[in-house]
């Protein structure tokens, strides 16, 4: 870590409009050609499920330079009944400041307020090397599946109080807040950004569309 003026915070309404352009930032181009976060960013904050007591912030010299925002989900039970846990995203860093342990802090930070406030899990879909690095394990060690009931590599989890998935074999469901967005809204909602050339064809890109086609029926 090469910053000596790291701070995490609680996000502030004043930061909305920040912290949806740093999302644009770090997800642009990463995943799919533009992206959709930003729009997801500002539309979770108005979810049901968003918990904004872990919506955190990482500034660097006062300057925002990360967040990441937390949802409730569930995993619906084999045996009946669903089990309360947790799910997060955008977790956005700039790309200038990316690979320098802000990431790992803001992940770090709010799982341990997580874990405080009396949380079971933290299930995240995404790059098993940055989420393994974290502590995370592959979901399907619980046997816990997708909604379509995969087992899919990118499907982590973080337990925070121990042995809560120990009979939670199921299905883990993200809930609306996550559901796939209307492209005619981001378009819209991006039109408020500078603009920006989309990019296709990026090895993240690739990258990103070989791990998510990495799955299994249960
Ligand atoms: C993913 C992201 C949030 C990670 O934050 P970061 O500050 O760059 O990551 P950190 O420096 O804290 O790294 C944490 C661990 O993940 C690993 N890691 C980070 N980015 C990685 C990458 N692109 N590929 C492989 N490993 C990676 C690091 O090596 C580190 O492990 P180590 O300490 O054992 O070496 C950030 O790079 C980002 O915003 N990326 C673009 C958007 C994105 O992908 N968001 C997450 C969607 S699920």
């Amino acid at each position: 870590m090469n910053f000596n003026n790291l701070t995490l915070r609680l996000e502030k309404k004043q930061d909305y409009r920040a912290v949806e352009a740093l999302t644009r930032e770090a997800f642009w181009n990463h995943f799919v050609p533009g992206c959709d976060e930003h729009y997801l960013a500002h539309t979770l904050r108005e979810a049901a499920a968003f918990i904004p007591e872990l919506c955190y912030v990482a500034e660097v010299d006062g300057k925002l330079a990360g967040n990441i925002m937390y949802a409730h989900a569930h995993v619906l039970l084999d045996g009946g009944g669903v089990l309360p846990v947790l799910t997060f995203g955008p977790l956005s860093v700039l790309p200038a400041y990316q690979r320098q342990g802000i990431g790992r802090r803001l992940v770090e930070h709010t799982r341990t307020l997580a874990a405080e406030m009396g949380h079971s899990a933290i299930f995240i879909y995404g790059h098993p090397q940055v989420y393994s690095h974290m502590g995370f394990e592959p979901a399907e060690r619980y046997g816990i599946a997708s909604s379509e009931n995969m087992y899919h590599d990118a499907l982590q989890v973080y337990v925070l109080r121990e042995g809560a998935l120990d009979a939670a074999a199921g299905r883990f469901i993200e809930g609306d807040a996550y559901a796939a967005m209307d492209e005619k809204d981001v378009a819209a909602f991006d039109s408020g950004f500078p603009p920006r050339e989309k990019q296709a064809g990026l090895p993240s890109q690739q990258h990103f569309l070989e791990s998510s086609n990495r799955f299994r029926p249960r």
